[in-house]
């Protein structure tokens, strides 16, 4: 169980090799650890991020048992029982990492590829998201991160696909975060800008570009204030701010 210092001692990701994810993971505080979980779909990367995992942690002096388990988004019919063997022990903090990017124009080539995305990043997430409050609810404690983005914040010609997917994941998750209210669990929802991971590799940096960790330190921040929502970098909550009040014709004309 987390101790008063919002140190958790058991963690689930769902999105094993998320690189966003594993930072966060690295930036807890390591003493307290004694469980991580990567969930994932099984691939030579996922049992790589474990092992990497486990050594980092044993490089600072924790004794956590780091290990993998098969989680896939999309197979939605299996996600009941996957969690709740994974709830078999107390979980402190599950962070849903999971999501694709895609390519704009590839969703416009191909619906069917759009389709996929939607139900990775939103369905999954719908059927994972309230599988998940329900077991913190029965345990009474805990906390869900949600890896949302200030893409959904506004619609932009250049990836509304994905934006149209992390819109819905986002006001699930707020949605999720009120339904839990006073029973001891509760939800993180990230929303970062840029991020420097294998996701975004060869695309233009946009500003505000972060790293990893910098989300991670964010996330962490959040966490200790019991936060619901935290932006990544804290600035781009304010450029989105504004963005979203700029009329749709001028909107359509920036370059972004
Ligand atoms: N990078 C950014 O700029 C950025 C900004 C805002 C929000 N985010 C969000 O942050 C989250 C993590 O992104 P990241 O930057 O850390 O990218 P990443 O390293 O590419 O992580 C994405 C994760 O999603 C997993 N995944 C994809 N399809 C899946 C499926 N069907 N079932 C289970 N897992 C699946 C991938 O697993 P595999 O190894 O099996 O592919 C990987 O673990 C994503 O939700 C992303 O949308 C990212």
């Amino acid at each position: 169980m987390m101790n008063a210092l919002t140190e958790p001692q058991s963690v689930v990701v769902l999105g094993g090799t998320s690189e966003i994810a594993r930072a966060i993971v690295a930036a807890l505080p390591a003493t307290q650890l004694r469980r991580v979980v990567l969930a994932g779909r099984p691939s030579p990367a996922l049992t790589e991020a474990t092992a990497a995992t486990a050594a980092d942690l044993a490089a600072v002096g924790s004794s956590a048992q780091v290990e993998e388990t098969a989680f896939d988004a999309l197979d939605t019919d299996s996600h009941a029982a996957v969690l709740a063997r994974l709830f078999e022990q107390d979980v402190d903090l599950v962070i849903l990492a999971f999501g694709v990017l895609g390519d704009q124009q590839d969703f416009e080539d191909d619906p069917s590829e759009a389709v996929l995305a939607a139900r990775v990043n939103y369905v999954g997430a719908v059927s994972a998201g309230l599988i998940i409050a329900d077991l913190l609810k029965r345990q009474g404690h805990g906390t869900l991160v949600v890896l949302s983005s200030v893409a959904g914040l506004r619609a932009r010609r250049s990836n509304f696909v994905y934006g149209s997917t992390k819109a819905g994941l986002d006001v699930f998750a707020q949605g999720l975060a009120d339904s839990l209210v006073g029973t001891g669990a509760g939800v993180l929802v990230v929303r970062p800008g840029f991020v420097r991971t294998r996701m975004t590799e060869g695309l233009d940096e946009a500003p505000l570009a972060v790293s990893p960790e910098q989300v991670a330190q964010d996330t962490l921040k959040g966490l200790r204030k019991g936060a619901h929502t935290v932006y990544s970098p804290a600035a781009i909550g304010a450029v989105m701010a504004g963005l979203r009040s700029v009329p749709r014709p001028l909107f359509r004309k920036l370059p972004i």
